[in-house]
């Protein structure tokens, strides 16, 4: 069964900037979903939306199994949200949070005790259950906040770019913690990145958006082939490097080349190093370096569209 079914959906600012357009996806139940996307591609834009803090201009949204348009109460107390600012009092102590938080929902005191106590033992979080919010770093103010949000017991958390700005360490304490909520709760789980790398570790599904459009969508392996293509870098120092794309252009027509600042990159393929460095020293060709890369996501989008021929 779908989690979230969206159909159609677009939104339009008031200044006229299209954040949404003609967007649609489904999100199974019990997956770690990633949406992945550049600044600014809509992410948050959909995020506000299907967690009822933003109105959308057109289209459906269907999440467990109620209508967005005509049900948001009932769904609203069924979600929780992490958003990039972290909503948690740092004056108080993650226990205090968790307590008040339990009150904001209304659950009785022994369940929230309980249900307090049960997180902190998954999550491992013992050590932080004292002390005011405000002496850790930001890497565990975003996992306590995640934590304070499951009081609600949600049946979908939703997490808006959860380790942007994060150092490896903390990175891979969230993902452990992500893992985690699916594993031992069975929340569904729908996450924002950039990150190609977090979403190749982390999902069961990914969708790739771009300027508000549904540009890939489907499991984690159908990212993982797209991300197999590896590249030829090749920095030029030359002025000339439109030339030399000509160059090989006209030599390899099969090739395909992508010119960015003062680098050719070249999709790989069999041979393709060899040659190259072949006419590279034939045609005394200098370059400060040369080597293979994985795809960044404006690569797979490149590779993507032109595939689909948009
Ligand atoms: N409140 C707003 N009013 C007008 N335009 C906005 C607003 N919020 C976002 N946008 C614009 O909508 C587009 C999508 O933004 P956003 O959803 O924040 O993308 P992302 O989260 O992927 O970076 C961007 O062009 C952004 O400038
Ligand atoms: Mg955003």
């Amino acid at each position: 069964m779908y989690a979230i079914e969206i159909n159609q959906l677009s939104k339009v600012y008031k200044n006229g900037v299209q954040a949404l357009d003609g967007f649609d996806l489904c999100v199974k139940e019990g997956d770690i979903f990633t949406l992945l996307g550049e600044n600014g591609a809509g992410k948050s834009t959909l995020i506000k939306i299907l967690t009822t803090y933003l109105k959308s201009t057109s289209g459906t949204v269907k999440m467990l199994g109620l209508d967005l348009n005509k049900e948001a109460d009932k769904i609203r107390k069924q979600i929780a949200c992490v958003f990039q600012q972290t909503s948690i009092d740092t004056f108080l102590s993650l226990e205090e949070n968790m307590l008040f938080q339990g009150k904001l929902y209304s659950i009785p005191n022994d369940e929230a005790i309980k249900r307090m106590e049960s997180l902190i033992t998954v999550f491992g979080l013992s050590s932080y259950r004292n002390l005011p919010v405000s002496s850790y770093s930001g890497g565990v103010k975003r996992r306590l906040d995640i934590a304070l949000n499951l009081m609600s017991n949600p049946k979908i958390l939703f997490l808006d770019e959860p380790t942007v700005g994060m150092d490896v360490q903390s990175r891979n304490a969230m993902w452990d913690m992500v893992r985690k909520i699916r594993s031992e709760l069975g929340t569904t789980i729908f996450l924002t990145t950039h990150y190609l790398e977090e979403a190749e570790v982390l999902s069961d599904s990914i969708c790739i958006m771009k300027k508000g459009k549904n540009i890939v969508w489907g499991s984690r392996q159908k990212l993982t082939k797209l991300l197999d293509i590896n590249y030829i870098e090749l920095c030029l120092l030359n002025i000339n490097i439109k030339k030399i794309e000509k160059y090989l252009c006209n030599k390899f027509p099969k090739w395909k080349l992508i010119l960015k600042d003062s680098s050719i990159y070249i999709q790989n393929d069999k041979d393709i190093m060899d040659l190259l460095l072949k006419v590279l020293l034939q045609e005394k060709i200098q370059f400060e370096s040369i080597g293979y890369v994985k795809p960044s996501l404006e690569d797979i989008f490149i590779q993507v569209l032109e595939e689909a021929n948009i």
